[in-house]
């Protein structure tokens, strides 16, 4: 049994993106409704050609794009680490960063990294999850968010949400639905991360109930 160790009451998160961002904006807009207490205390980009950062942007929330193309992974860990302990991140959010952590950062924020997938893992995980169920014929689909360990979509998971494969989906369409889940979902995960209250049993992350 694993009891998490409380979060500061800053409640800092700090989010990693390489692309469209549309799962970091659906935190910001919680945030900013007052659906999700917590504080995005940077933003981090590892392709400056990510949109996402325009929208972090325009919120007005630090934001840094520290380019991952042709440096090790080590080395670019370490500057990304070095810029969320600046940060005074609590949790580090994953949303669509698409490049695995070393071992090394993962280690400096133990149960303190989420990443969200658009299957329900176990299944499809990798690249273009949602095809991959798509053309497997699932019947249902959905999204994963889930701590990350050091092996690719694979850390136990925090919420899962379903989604059915309807008779005249595509690929894309069936994305569309299984985003729309995601953009609750990471909210809610994050919401009981922060909160800490839950235990992890094995891989089960267990609600406490008093
Ligand atoms: C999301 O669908 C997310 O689940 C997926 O990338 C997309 C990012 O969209 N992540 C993975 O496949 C990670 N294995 P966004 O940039 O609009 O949030």
């Amino acid at each position: 049994m694993n009891a998490p160790q409380p979060i500061s009451s800053s409640r800092n998160l700090g989010i990693l993106i390489s692309g469209r961002g549309s799962n970091f904006v659906a935190i910001a807009d919680n945030i900013s409704a007052g659906r999700l207490h917590a504080r995005i205390s940077i933003v981090i980009s590892n392709r400056s050609d990510a949109p996402g950062i325009e929208a972090a942007r325009q919120r007005g929330l630090n934001v840094v794009v520290i380019p991952s193309k042709g440096r090790t992974r080590e080395d670019h860990d370490r500057e990304v680490v070095s810029a969320l302990k600046e940060a005074r991140a609590d949790v580090v959010v994953l949303a669509g960063y698409m490049r695995l952590l070393s071992p090394w950062f993962i280690q400096q924020f133990p149960h303190r990294i989420l990443n969200i997938h658009p299957s329900l893992l176990p299944s499809f995980p990798g690249l273009d999850a949602q095809k991959q169920a798509f053309d497997y014929g699932v019947k249902v689909s959905g999204c994963t968010v889930h701590f990350v360990d050091e092996h690719l979509d694979h850390g136990a998971i925090v919420v899962q949400r379903t989604v059915p494969v309807l008779p005249d989906d595509d690929d894309h369409s069936l994305a569309d639905r299984i985003l729309q889940q995601e953009h609750q979902a990471y909210s809610e995960a994050i919401r009981i991360v922060l909160d800490g209250n839950y235990e992890i049993i094995g891989r089960r992350v267990v609600a406490k109930t008093h």
